[in-house]
């Protein structure tokens, strides 16, 4: 089983909008999909509420857990609860039975777990990256949101190194990219001047209005019947295609 975690300590720069997508896109390609989400504002699982299944998330910290396997593709969501607020200090211990129990599952039934993180560079971000395989940070190009992008790289390049070699980045992907804005193209122009191929995804999401029509409905955007949403969901996909091929996924 493959682990991809979604991670940018700043709020609302798109991630759990790319983790259920990403989700509904391996379901698609015929993969089991283990849907993790850390946050506790729960965006995600709201979201992918129809798929619920499995122990919730926070009990991947406390003890060990089974999850039911599933019998065709598809994803099966172990939900963010209350409970993931009182998961707060770095305790090794979580952090290691966290990470035994997606060993355990790796062994069975699951391709794939997306994890979904929350807004802050706290324990349950960590332990995600500890975990993890893979991890897509989701950027906007505010100017405001580039001040942070340091600092992420930082933590996520960290934790590679202090606890994680397997960790594999697979770039900053700009989210929300407005293209008509002359201020937005000159922040991915200058963000590719400084970190170039090594940090920045070869990829961009636009801003598309019908991707939140999507996430209400609870549907990924390419299944809308609108040519609008269909050429968002092009736009997704394309991006989707490249990460999965970087993950041997494809
Ligand atoms: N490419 C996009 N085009 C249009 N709207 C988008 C796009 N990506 C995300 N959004 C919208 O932006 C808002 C924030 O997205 P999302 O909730 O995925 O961010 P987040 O990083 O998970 O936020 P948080 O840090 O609070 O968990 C949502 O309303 C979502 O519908
Ligand atoms: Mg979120």
């Amino acid at each position: 089983m493959k682990v991809i975690v979604v991670n940018n300590e700043k709020g609302g720069v798109g991630k759990s909008t790319i983790a259920v997508h990403l989700a509904w896109y391996f379901a698609e390609h015929r993969k089991r999909v283990l849907f993790l989400d850390l946050d506790p504002q729960s965006n995600a699982t709201t979201t992918l509420s129809a798929q619920i299944g499995g122990p919730e998330a926070a009990a991947f910290f406390a003890r060990p857990v089974a999850v039911p396997p599933l019998s065709a593709p598809g994803i099966r969501v172990a939900p963010a609860t209350p409970a993931l607020r009182g998961i707060l200090t770095v305790d090794g211990k979580l952090i290691q039975q966290f990470c035994s129990n997606l060993r355990d599952i790796s062994g069975c039934h699951y391709d794939i777990a997306v994890i979904d993180t929350p807004p802050t560079f706290g324990v349950r971000n960590l332990t995600a990256l500890v975990a993890g395989n893979f991890v897509l940070a989701p950027i906007d190009l505010d100017d405001y949101a580039i001040d942070g992008i340091e600092t992420l790289l930082k933590h996520i390049v960290g934790v590679k190194q202090k606890y994680n070699p397997n960790l594999n980045f697979l770039g900053l992907i700009p989210n929300r990219l407005q293209t008509t804005s002359p201020r937005q193209r000159d922040n991915l122009k200058s963000l590719i001047q400084k970190f170039g191929t090594r940090y920045l995804f070869d990829g961009v999401i636009p801003q598309r209005s019908s991707i939140g029509e999507a996430l209400a409905e609870k549907k990924p955007v390419w299944s809308l019947p609108k040519t609008a949403a269909r050429d968002a969901g092009r736009e997704m996909r394309m991006v989707f295609d490249k990460l999965a091929a970087k993950m041997d996924l494809a």
